[in-house]
Parts: structure tokens; sequence; C-alpha cells
């Protein structure tokens, strides 16, 4: 699966098989995690096998099932776009994560900040985390927001990686589905802009990541 195919594919995910993750697909997971903490400067960890941090209230109430897997996105609390760095990396280990055939779903509110297993370095937090697993079912697409909506652009004036990007950044995950967003050219590049709502540099990141991801152009955060 491509990168694009992947995208086209991930839906959020909240109920898994009770299998844990194959040795191979965690190694694979481990890698790009390392990669990510290279680049980012974060401390982003998978951890497995605890039933503990999802069950919670919330949770429940969000009908997660057999949610023991999951990554913690942390970092130092003094990076000042550590939401839209968590963002962007996490959702690079998402897509990787539907290539190796796993399900996963961003979780800012629904699991226990403080059963979370995951270490923290002094000056550091936990941003959100993203459960993830073998899915009892792959999710539904969610419904978009219209391109005039979220794009100073019209449709037929769109070069092709431009309109590439688009169309992948309305398939990203946001935070109850808000595509709180606005997308802009810039000669060969995006630029995007975000509004405002506790976790939408998050999803600023994470709608960054796939328009870059299917574009092969930098889409540039305002
Ligand atoms: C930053 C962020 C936080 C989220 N937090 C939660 C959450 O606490 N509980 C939950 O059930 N889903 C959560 N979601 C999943 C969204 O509801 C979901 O991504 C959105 O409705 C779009 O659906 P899709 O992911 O299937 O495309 C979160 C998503 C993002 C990006």
């Amino acid at each position: 699966m491509n990168i694009r195919k992947a995208i086209k594919a991930r839906h959020s995910v909240r109920q898994f098989k009770d299998i844990p993750i194959g040795k191979n697909e965690a190694e694979r997971l481990n890698e790009i995690i390392d990669e990510c903490n290279n680049e980012s400067g974060m401390n982003i960890q998978l951890v497995q096998n605890d039933p503990d941090c999802f069950n919670t209230f919330l949770a429940h109430y969000g009908k997660f099932k057999n949610a023991n897997n999951y990554i913690a996105l942390v970092g130092r609390k003094s990076l000042g776009d550590l939401d839209e760095r968590a963002g962007y990396y996490g959702e690079k280990i998402v897509l990787k994560a539907q290539m190796l055939g796993l399900n996963t779903c961003w979780v800012a509110g629904s699991y226990g900040k403080g059963k979370c297993k995951a270490d923290k370095n002094a000056g550091e937090k936990i941003v959100c985390v993203i459960a993830i697993g073998y899915g009892e079912n792959q999710g539904k697409p969610h419904k978009s927001r219209s391109l005039e909506k979220i794009c100073a652009l019209k449709k037929d004036e769109m070069p092709v990686w431009f309109k590439n990007g688009m169309l992948a950044a309305v398939l990203a995950p946001t935070a109850v589905n808000q595509q709180k967003f606005f997308i802009d050219i810039d000669g060969e590049n995006a630029v995007i802009t975000a509004g405002r709502s506790p976790l939408a540099k998050i999803d600023l990141g994470i709608v960054r990541y796939n328009f870059e991801a299917a574009s092969g152009h930098k889409c540039i955060s305002k």
C-alpha cells in the first residue's frame, strides 16, 4: 500500500481484536518512531499490552474496546510548537501503521491521562495518545468540508500537486472532525492557517503531514 492509498483507507477505529501487535510490525513501528524522535526532538513511545490506560469511564463511553496498545506523543513543554509537532509526526506514524495493516484512533480526551504508562522526563508532557491495533472493523469515511470552504483556490485553478494535497487534507483526522483550517498556495508551497480551538494546533500538524505526503510539496504553517 502506498501513502496515498493509506490516507484514503485510514479511518478512526476504536474496537480492536484482543491480540498483541506482531513482533515484526512492532519493530517497524519502533523504527519509524525513532526516526520521528530524531527529527523532531520529541520522546514518542509505543506502549504495548497495557489494558489500564483505556480502562476509564470516558473510554468505555467512547466505545473503545481492547485498546491495549497506544502511541504516546510526549515532548518538552518548552517547545513552542509542541502540539503541531505531535500532530505532524503522529500522523506520519499513523499512516505507516495503516500500511503495516494496523488501525488507529487519535485520542486527546477518551483515555486515562494519569494511567498512561509512557515515560516522561522532567519538563515533558503527554500531548495526546493514538490507540493502535488490529481493528474489528476498518472504520468509516468522515464527512469532509467542501474544498471552497477551506481553500483559497477553485478546483479548476489548482495545479495537480496542490489538488492532490487538498484531497489528502480533507481526509485527515481532526478533533471531533472539526476541519478548522484554511489552505492557500504560495508559489511551489502551500500555506496553512489553523482555526481557534484547544486542539487546533495538533490538527494543523496532522493536516500538514497529509498534504505534504500526498503532494510532495511543503505545507507551511502561518
Ligand atoms: C487531536 C485529536 C483528538 C481526538 N480525540 C478523540 C477522543 O478523545 N475520543 C475519540 O473517540 N476520538 C477522538 N479523535 C478522533 C476524531 O473524532 C476523528 O479523527 C474524526 O471524527 C474524524 O474521523 P476519522 O478519523 O474516522 O477520519 C481525535 C482526533 C484528533 C485528530
